[in-house]
């Protein structure tokens, strides 16, 4: 049989999930939180199905959740964003990158994406026929180096794909990134995907800038956000695009055909849980803060080296002066050694350069990373002996 997507198999995710639950590791791997969720959401999802929301919703969202989309933009960003025009309710994130891919990517076409990368990016550009063009971040730190990505546009590059907070760099673009990007693009015909799902997760008193609130930006892109990710919540799988009427018209066309529409008694409930909890986003920074903290803390002058992390809900961390293994073969130590699941940096990459860092998640309870920090700990000094 021909497969459109040779190369790709089970996504690392998915694989060292299944590994932590085989081995009995803690999994600080796939990005999702151990804790519960706010009971009140669980009272309002009860409460919207008893109600009787069961059938489909509209295809382009609830409109009561589309309107509190909105006024959270508008408390987050001060921006007037038109609810029915350029706001779309997408089963989660991953749907939104997915159908504005497929909306704007025709055979030929490239598209730009960083190195490392998210996942999603580059098998949703091949499926609409087009190329996935990978720029590396430079090194140290990843940051963008804007020569080097003129440098890989051409007559057919269509779009950029852009994220931040960045997931797995744990970096958060400035506001000259995103004059960079603009200026790029300016006088050229290309559109921006704005991956912004961590928009709430930023540290040390640092803000998020949003495309939404650069003009040329926002005349030219599709912001796309998460509810899994703002509600603690990754199973509820509902996120939004936002993007001018004239993109939205587009990826509406593509949504319809893809999921048509989302979950009707989930829209009820979200809607609701935002008129009742307006700050909801705003408190996700010192909740995920601290935790970065209490692992930073717990794992000072170990050995392993934990690089700045500026944002998002994930920690690198770095056995470099520990270990030459590759990180594949260092994560794998990590899980049947350690029983630490982790993610390793590869498979972000198109052509991964030999880096010694492996991603692990925060968005855990205390006890869990306290344990975990000890488990790293232990191997660290395990490590250091037998270097020694
Ligand atoms: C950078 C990034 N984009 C998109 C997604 C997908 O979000 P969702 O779970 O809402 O589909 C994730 C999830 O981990 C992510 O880290």
């Amino acid at each position: 049989m021909i497969s459109k997507l040779p190369e790709v198999g089970t996504t690392i995710f998915t694989v060292m999930s299944r590994r932590a639950r085989e081995l009995g590791a803690l999994n600080l791997g796939q990005g999702f939180p151990d804790y519960d969720i706010d009971p009140q959401i669980t009272e309002l999802v009860t409460a919207a199905m008893a109600s009787g929301h069961n059938q489909y919703a509209p295809m382009e969202g609830l409109a009561a959740l589309r309107e509190r989309i909105a006024l959270k933009l508008r408390a987050s960003y001060a921006i007037d964003i038109d609810p029915d025009t350029e706001i779309t309710v997408t089963l989660g994130a991953t749907e939104a990158i997915y159908s504005a891919i497929q909306a704007v990517i025709a055979p030929g076409d490239e598209a730009i994406a960083f190195d490392p990368a998210y996942d999603s990016y580059e098998p949703a550009v091949r499926l609409a026929g087009g190329r996935c063009v990978r720029v590396p971040l430079s090194q140290p730190g990843f940051g963008y180096d804007w020569d080097r990505v003129r440098a890989a546009l051409t007559e057919r590059t269509r779009l950029v794909l852009f994220n931040s907070p960045h997931n797995p760099a744990c970096t958060v673009a400035s506001g000259a990134d995103l004059d960079g990007l603009a200026q790029l693009i300016a006088a050229r015909d290309i559109l921006v995907l704005s991956d912004e799902v961590y928009e709430h997760v930023v540290f040390d008193g640092a803000r998020h800038h949003s495309v939404l609130t650069h003009p040329l930006l926002a005349a030219r892109s599709f912001a796309v956000f998460s509810f899994g990710k703002t509600l603690h919540a990754t199973g509820l799988r509902v996120g939004y695009c936002v993007a001018p009427p004239a993109l939205t018209r587009e990826l509406r066309k593509v949504h319809q055909f893809n999921t048509f529409s989302i979950s009707h008694p989930l829209q009820h409930a979200i809607a609701a849980y935002l008129a009742a909890e307006p700050d909801c986003g705003a408190a996700l920074a010192g909740f995920f803060q601290a935790k970065r903290d209490r692992l930073r803390d717990a794992l000072a002058g170990c050995g392993f080296v934990l690089p700045a992390a500026q944002g998002t809900y994930f920690q690198l961390l770095d056995y470099g002066e520990l270990l030459r293994d590759g990180d594949l073969a260092f994560a794998e130590r990590l899980i049947t050694e350690a029983r630490v699941a982790s993610i390793p940096l590869s498979p972000f990459y198109a052509q991964p350069p030999r880096l010694s860092f492996v991603r692990l998640c925060i968005a855990k309870r205390d006890s869990t990373l306290e344990q975990a920090a000890a488990r790293l700990k232990e191997f660290a000094q395990r490590l250091g002996r037998a270097g020694a």
